[in-house]
């Protein structure tokens, strides 16, 4: 019912209601458009980004992650994260493969994991990795000689650096032999082999760490 009297005071009521309302109204929007942009951003993030991309990789092959503080100082601390029964260090985690496989199946088992058999870039990376193995057995390395030539070569392309070789003495001995595995003999040390790539091993998967 339209009441008489005071018309003015009642319109500028209605138009205040209506400007509160608007305003209510574009608070709202603005406020959910920021929720929706934000979601989008974090889904994003973790579904298309680097870490998120590597993150649901490794969740097809592994249930946990353990992960570790590193760096020194509060403002560079971040999160290394290995897989539970790999083995971290440096910037990689490690996987020490008890089954006996040829060489080529032995990378395709770390491939099949997100990893690649180990390349060993620094004498400190060699000392770690021989800390995890049983001297009773010889392990495949991410090392290959594919035409018995002498030009070895690291799986992941890594240059084959003349100062990080730890092959036995007298080693390698034989162009047929294109596969290098890490062994211990005697007197009492690891060291590198050539090796036959269809004899069957223990192997050494690596992958590089995932940082959150
Ligand atoms: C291995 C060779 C190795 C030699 C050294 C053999 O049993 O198959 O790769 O060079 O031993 O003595
Ligand atoms: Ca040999």
């Amino acid at each position: 019912m339209v009441q008489e009297g005071q018309p003015q005071v009642r319109e500028k009521g209605v138009w205040r209601a209506n400007v509160r309302l608007w305003f209510v109204a574009v608070i709202s929007i603005t406020l959910l458009s920021a929720c929706f942009i934000a979601s989008c951003v974090v889904t994003y993030h973790f579904t298309y980004g680097k870490t998120g991309k590597r993150l649901s990789e490794l969740h097809t092959y592994y249930s946990s992650l353990t992960c570790f503080s590193e760096g020194t100082r509060v403002t560079e601390k971040v999160w290394g994260c290995c897989p539970n029964a790999w083995k971290p260090f440096g910037s990689s985690c490690y996987f020490i493969s008890t089954e006996k496989r040829f060489w080529s199946k032995s990378e395709q088992n770390c491939v099949g994991m997100g990893a690649h058999l180990v390349v060993i870039n620094t004498e400190a990376e060699q000392n770690f990795i021989i800390q995890q193995l049983n001297e009773s057995f010889s392990y495949f390395l991410g090392l290959s000689d594919p035409q018995g030539n002498g030009k070895w070569q690291w799986i992941d392309q890594t240059p084959f650096d003349e100062n990080v070789r730890f092959w036995h003495q007298n080693e390698p001995n034989f162009s047929a032999e294109q596969c290098a595995s890490i062994v211990f003999w005697n007197p009492g040390k690891w060291g590198w082999n050539d090796d036959f790539c269809d004899t069957k091993r223990n192997s050494i998967c690596e992958m590089k760490k995932i940082y959150l």
